[in-house]
């Protein structure tokens, strides 16, 4: 497995915030672990970033790579959380985010709006989602951008008392395009229900570190298999999946190839794309 950059650093944030002024286009790039950011209509999101060390128990940093540039540089307008596991809500990386983005806006479960306000995060950063809502995080008629929350799995469906899901998986709604970011999830029959009913996804973008007895053994909580997302890049009719989620933290790694191998062999009539880390894919409307 390759864990070099193929972009990082200026010339990433360079090629990031040129987007800004790109029309008619969507790009999505891979930024490690679950960690993706999307340029479309002048504005900046970003899902599940990890710009900072992961520490074990002993402190010991569990990446497996650097970070391609430090949260500070990075000028984004929306993050987005899919849950509070710190591979997907990296408290170091959102204080930052925060500090140097004063009009940032940060998505994330409802019943998690607590968690982030304790790591330090502003309030007036923090919106709470539930699932099935559909909204805009900014101004729909000028960015044409329309997210719905998802209930995810990881690796059950757990709901606060007013019945909001703590894990989402999120789709966005970028003009006539149509994406899905997981977060962390098994597959569900109800899961892949509800992404049917966006009636035709261009690009799923899904976890495939898949779960087992041992990692269950060391507290790591799991994901749907190789095997799994490619049945449900299958089952929801998407147009393209992306694998992600297999790389960052050591101990829990999947080779992207098994992936692959899935496809070729169970669906080889379906598109898939292994991104490099740092690496930008383009969607053109
Ligand atoms: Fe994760």
């Amino acid at each position: 497995m390759s864990y070099v950059w193929y972009k990082k650093g200026e010339p990433l944030l360079a090629e990031i915030q040129a987007f800004r002024r790109r029309q008619s286009c969507a790009g999505i790039w891979y930024i490690g672990q679950m960690g993706i950011v999307l340029g479309w209509n002048g504005k900046i999101l970003c899902v599940d970033p990890v710009l900072g060390p992961m520490p074990d128990e002993d402190g010991v940093d569990r990446r497996n790579y650097p970070v391609p540039f430090s949260p500070e540089d990075l000028s984004v307008d929306y993050v987005f959380c899919t849950h509070d596991h710190g591979d997907h809500m990296h408290r170091e990386t959102l204080q930052k985010l925060a500090a140097a983005n004063p009009e940032l806006r940060i998505f994330v479960p409802k019943p998690l709006k607590p968690q982030l306000a304790a790591m330090g995060i502003p309030e007036n950063h923090i919106v709470g989602v539930c699932q099935n809502e559909t909204f805009c995080p900014g101004n729909q008629e000028k960015e044409q951008i329309l997210v719905r929350g998802v209930a995810t799995a990881h690796e059950e469906y757990r709901y606060d008392e007013e019945g909001c899901s703590e894990t989402l998986g999120f789709v966005f709604r970028l003009g006539t395009l149509r994406l899905f970011h997981a977060g962390d999830t098994v597959v569900t029959r109800e899961l892949a229900e509800e992404l049917k009913k966006e009636q035709g996804l261009d690009v799923l973008m899904v976890p495939i570190n898949g779960r087992d007895m041992e990692r269950h053994e060391r507290g790591i909580i799991g994901n749907m298999d190789c095997r799994e997302a490619c049945w449900l890049g299958a089952e929801t009719g998407a147009d393209l999946t992306i694998p992600l989620h297999y790389d960052m933290i050591g101990g829990n790694e999947e080779n992207p190839l098994v992936f692959a191998d899935c496809m070729e062999r169970l669906y080889p009539e379906r598109k898939y794309h292994i991104m490099r880390l740092g690496e930008c894919f383009f969607l053109l409307i």
